[in-house]
């Protein structure tokens, strides 16, 4: 069920699902409950406490937003929505609402909030249909980090990691124009295969600090078609373990999404950094090939 604002500011109109910010001394389960009890007569206790945050840039009401938020499922009964209670600032701008099957959401090109509607309520657990929209987020939130799809502005920071020593001591070199051509590949792979490295920022700064993420190798000469993990950071972002969650988040999207018994990462033999990630979150050795005309070595795990 979706809501219908009217931004007070630009006259935009914006579908939303009902919520709201989170009062001094609430927990987001009990913010939750209690704008989605405002805005609709929904009963509080019909919400699953099993939230996924999301980062969210937006503009409301002439001002710029760019939090975390957190979604929750509810089970409810369509025959007790009631809007009597919702509060005078809202109801002056609210134009409408309206239930959504999923097909009308995946038809639907204007805005809508929250931004992937049915890929959250498949990551919410939501029964049927909305199961069937199981994917790798193509955003995800980890402690430190926002792993985003990649934006036009990305080029430059990520052109700056590649003209880094410390990156070039192991990786060849890339361009700015390379790298802008390398990231419309990255788009491309989400296309095509569901899944590509995420772009990385760090939610303390808001910079973009490197790729992490899975990538499925359709040249690779030891097996055929393998997802990959693998992670690359501007020099000034090592040596904090940020490699490692964003790996480990990545793995975590392979064992529960994809159906592929093994998970590859591959690197140079003297890529000890690389190699150290790759231990951390439990790969082991496999052997060494090569690969693009480069020596390489391979980790693995398996389910
Ligand atoms: C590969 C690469 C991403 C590894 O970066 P990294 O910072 O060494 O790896 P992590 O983010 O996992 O951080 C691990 C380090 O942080 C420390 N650390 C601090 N807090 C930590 C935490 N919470 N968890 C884990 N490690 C933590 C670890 O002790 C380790 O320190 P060390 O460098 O003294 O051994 C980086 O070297 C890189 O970008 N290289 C160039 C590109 C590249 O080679 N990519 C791989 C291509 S295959």
């Amino acid at each position: 069920m979706l809501l219908r604002f009217e931004d007070p500011h630009d006259h935009r109109l914006i579908w939303e699902v009902p919520g709201g910010g989170i009062e001094a001394g609430e927990t987001p389960l009990e913010a939750a409950g209690r704008e989605l009890f405002e805005e609709s007569g929904l009963p509080p206790e019909s919400i699953v406490n099993r939230p996924v945050v999301l980062w969210r840039s937006f503009r409301f009401n002439g001002r710029d937003f760019h939090q975390p938020e957190h979604f929750f499922l509810a089970h409810v009964r369509a025959s007790d929505l009631d809007f009597s209670r919702m509060p005078p600032d809202e109801a002056r701008i609210l134009r409408d609402h309206r239930w959504w099957t999923k097909s009308e959401l995946d038809a639907y090109e204007g805005p809508v909030v929250p931004e992937q509607p049915a890929e959250l309520a498949a990551r919410l657990g939501a029964p049927a249909p909305w199961t069937a929209a199981r994917r790798i987020p193509r955003q995800l939130l980890t402690e430190r980090l926002l792993l985003r799809q990649w934006l036009p502005e990305d080029v430059a920071p990520l052109a700056e990691i590649y003209q880094q020593p410390e990156y070039l001591a192991h990786m060849p070199a890339l361009d700015l124009e390379g790298t802008r051509i390398q990231l419309d590949r990255f788009a491309q792979r989400w296309q095509q295969d569901g899944l590509c490295q995420w772009a990385a920022v760090d939610l303390d700064s808001g910079k973009l600090i490197g790729r992490i993420g899975l990538i499925r190798h359709h040249d690779w000469p030891v097996s055929a078609d393998p997802v990959e993990v693998g992670w690359t950071l501007n020099r000034d972002y090592w040596g904090r373990g940020l490699a490692t969650e964003g790996g480990r988040a990545s793995m975590e999207c392979w064992r529960d999404l994809l159906d592929d018994e093994e998970l590859i990462s591959i690197t140079r033999p003297a890529n000890l950094r690389s190699r150290a990630v790759m231990e951390r979150l439990g790969l082991t050795y496999r052997g060494m090939t090569n690969w693009r005309g480069n020596d390489s070595v391979w980790y693995a795990t398996d389910r």
